[in-house]
């Protein structure tokens, strides 16, 4: 890129842009505490589905975040290399096991939906059904679970595999705990429906009042109906670590059993170093970065502030407030969109911050560094005057939380210890 060329802010990565502790995750796999684990297990080949002791602290880890109706226990949790891993692993395992009926599966898809699960639906040649909202957001339990009954209805008997994301990307939306519940009832009712549930972004929550349910808690006592969920997470993106792959699926212990067995089902074991940094960052954020996960959702939490103010100015668009996560969500007048999303590729908004998805809208990315943050509000900003959509005030940058943010995330107190 040339010298004069126009600052290019990237969100292709689609994570969290911030530097963590700095020693965080390079230093898990020397720490002292975990030297005995290392030595005992580099050689050809660790469990399969992952060392027990880090299957362990997942399962404390899900215990004390979603207090399921029954607790889950370390052979019910399988380390994947990512949670897109995971999700792979669930899919091929209900392809292959779950099938109660000659028929071939169908899948539903909420709409939007991370494009990702399409690709790997369409892999194993499970055809998939979109499932139309006709508003991304605050709609009551029963509205969602509508589209769902009627699936049902529409296919008796046949096998169904619901794929659901809270909190979402695009939307930011979090399925509320009563969808949650009543969803579990449906699934012990209906031997034909099985969740998948990808619950990445779990612990970025920044709206007031919001907590993230998983399905998998809720129906963890019921054996029947708790063999026919996944739950897949990672945490690629609230500790802001892509590229350690630190994902897990969490399922009923016969179902990781079987995965655990057929190694065609298996998607990559873990590396030894990737299980120990999982297992300090599980059970020593805390004690390494004092407030890490606190700072980074007030920071998410300003950002949403600050988009939704810029978006507030713009009549032709329509804001979804996102309640978690890292992304927003905006629709609006067709040709508004597209002139916009247009003017900001222009600019150099590559993986737009503004990124198109189908005719539903654009996608905001919440979660960039502070200076790439900056930047592309700036760059918005002008992309959305040059169109002629009118904005306010120009927006204020995020000053107030920079410092508060650098200092727990790069440094700061407890890092060096
Ligand atoms: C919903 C969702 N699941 C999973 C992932 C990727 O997770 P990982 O990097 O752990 O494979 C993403 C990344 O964009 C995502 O948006």
């Amino acid at each position: 890129m040339s010298a004069t060329a126009a600052p290019i802010v990237n969100f292709s990565q689609g994570v969290p842009d911030a530097a963590l502790c700095p020693d965080f995750f390079r230093t898990a796999a020397q720490r002292e505490e975990n030297a005995e684990l290392r030595a005992k297990n580099i050689g050809y080949c660790p469990d399969n589905a992952g060392l027990i002791e880090v299957r362990r602290a997942v399962a404390d880890s899900f215990n004390l975040f979603y207090r399921p109706t029954a607790r889950i226990i370390p052979q019910q949790v399988m380390l994947a290399s990512g949670c897109t891993s995971a999700c792979v692993a669930a899919m091929r395992h209900y392809e292959e096991y779950q099938r109660s009926s000659a028929e071939q599966p169908i899948a539903l898809l909420q709409s939007p939906t991370y494009h990702f699960y399409k690709k790997q639906l369409h892999q194993l040649g499970v055809p998939w059904q979109m499932i139309t909202m006709p508003d991304v957001t605050g709609l009551s339990a029963a509205q969602r679970l509508t589209p769902i009954i009627n699936a049902l209805t529409l296919y008796p008997g046949r096998d169904i595999l619901l794929v659901l994301n809270t909190p979402a990307n695009p939307t930011g939306d979090v399925y509320p705990p009563a969808f949650t519940e009543k969803l579990a009832e449906l699934l012990k009712n209906n031997p034909s429906l099985s969740v998948l549930e990808d619950t990445i972004y779990e612990r970025l929550v920044f709206a007031d009042g919001v907590t993230p349910t998983s399905v998998f808690a809720a129906v963890s006592s019921d054996d029947a109906a708790s063999r026919r969920v996944y739950h897949a997470s990672g945490l690629s993106k609230a500790w802001a670590f892509p590229a350690g792959r630190l994902g897990y699926l969490i399922g009923h212990p016969d179902v990781i059993q079987d995965i655990d067995n057929a190694q065609d089902l298996m998607v990559g074991q873990m590396p030894i170093d990737s299980q120990l940094q999982l297992l300090t960052a599980l059970t020593k954020t805390d004690e390494l970065c004092p407030g890490y996960h606190k700072a980074f959702n007030d920071y998410l939490r300003h950002n949403a502030a600050q988009l939704l103010t810029l978006l507030e100015h713009m009549p032709a668009l329509r804001c979804h407030p996102p309640q978690a996560g890292i992304y927003g969500f905006v629709q609006g007048d067709e040709s508004a969109i597209k002139a916009l999303h247009a003017a900001s590729k222009q600019r150099g908004l590559l993986f737009p911050g503004v990124q198109q998805f189908g005719e539903l809208g654009l996608r905001f990315n919440l979660s960039v560094h502070h200076d790439t943050f900056a930047a592309a509000l700036q760059l918005f900003s002008e992309a959305a005057r040059a169109e002629g959509i009118l904005i306010g005030q120009p927006p204020e940058l995020n000053v107030q939380l920079i410092p508060v943010f650098n200092e727990v995330i790069r440094g700061g107190r407890g890092a060096e210890r």
